[in-house]
């Protein structure tokens, strides 16, 4: 999903802060993916992104994975140093970070999920590591929520999972809601009415085209603060930038030519 605008906001950090290197999107034949990844280390490639459907397939061929890629299940970036390749996973910490567009600290916070696919996987992570108090997970197929909550649990004792209707979550007072699912990219549908909610304090729709969801229009109309999905994804990608460059990534740059190629395209 966020391949495409990878190289846009990369290669315009890169040239930013002066470093002598370019982003390009190489696609790789899944049965080739052993091949590849010895490319990149015979070529001494100094990393990357690693995008749908290499994401978990890559993780046996890699040297190394940081914990959260490790409970994430899937490893979004790569890194070389020497002939050793670390793999991570920057969608839990891109999260958390995009909250700060609020400001919004998710410690002992009460948090509703929508969704419980790749990205709900990653969202719950990052919550949880960043010690959320409850999280309530909705999902049209109730059997994949009680798969991850199941999962999810016992590695995070102190945090409150449950799986809930979507008549529960309505009930809930939340300091923050957010959609995880497809709903609303194509279909101008809404996951959930707002006003329906005992109480929604923040709201994020993780999609990014359109800019504005129906979900969205719904909080601006009831005056509850909301980001869609850019900040996520402009977030996964500068934390990236510095787990290649260990350097601060120029943000606002970077923010700016997404919107821009977003708006153009
Ligand atoms: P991603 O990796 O982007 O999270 P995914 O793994 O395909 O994508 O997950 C899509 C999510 O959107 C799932 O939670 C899916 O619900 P199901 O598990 O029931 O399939 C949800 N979703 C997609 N279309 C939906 C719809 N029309 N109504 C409700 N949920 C929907």
């Amino acid at each position: 999903m966020e391949h495409s605008f990878s190289p846009i906001m990369q290669n315009i950090a890169f040239e930013t802060c002066n470093l002598n290197a370019i982003y390009a999107a190489l696609p790789v034949h899944p049965d080739n993916l052993n091949k590849a990844v010895e490319g990149i280390k015979c070529l001494q490639i100094r990393g990357g992104n690693i995008t749908v459907p290499h994401k978990t397939a890559i993780i046996p061929f890699l040297d190394k994975i940081t914990e959260t890629a490790r409970r994430i299940g899937a490893v979004n970036t790569i890194r070389l140093d020497g002939d050793k390749l670390t793999g991570t996973n920057t969608d839990a910490s891109g999260f958390i970070k995009s909250l700060e567009a609020f400001p919004l600290k998710p410690e002992g916070m009460v948090a509703g999920i929508i969704g419980a696919g790749g990205a709900s996987r990653a969202i719950l992570i990052g919550l949880a590591e960043s010690g959320v108090k409850s999280i309530y997970l909705h999902n049209r197929t109730i059997q994949k929520a009680e798969n991850l909550i199941n999962e999810f649990s016992p590695q995070f004792p102190s945090v409150c999972f449950k799986v809930v209707t979507k008549e529960t979550l309505q009930s809930l007072s939340l300091d923050l809601l957010v959609n995880t699912t497809t709903v609303g990219m194509n279909d101008n549908c809404s996951p959930v009415v707002l006003k329906e909610f005992k109480k929604v304090n923040h709201v994020v729709d993780i999609i990014y085209s359109p800019l504005i969801t129906p979900l969205l229009k719904q909080a601006k109309e009831l005056k509850i603060p909301c980001i869609n999905g850019i900040e996520m994804l402009l977030f996964q990608g500068s934390e990236a930038f510095k787990f290649w460059t260990e350097m601060e990534p120029p943000l606002e740059k970077m923010r700016d030519h997404l919107l821009r190629h977003l708006s153009n395209g």
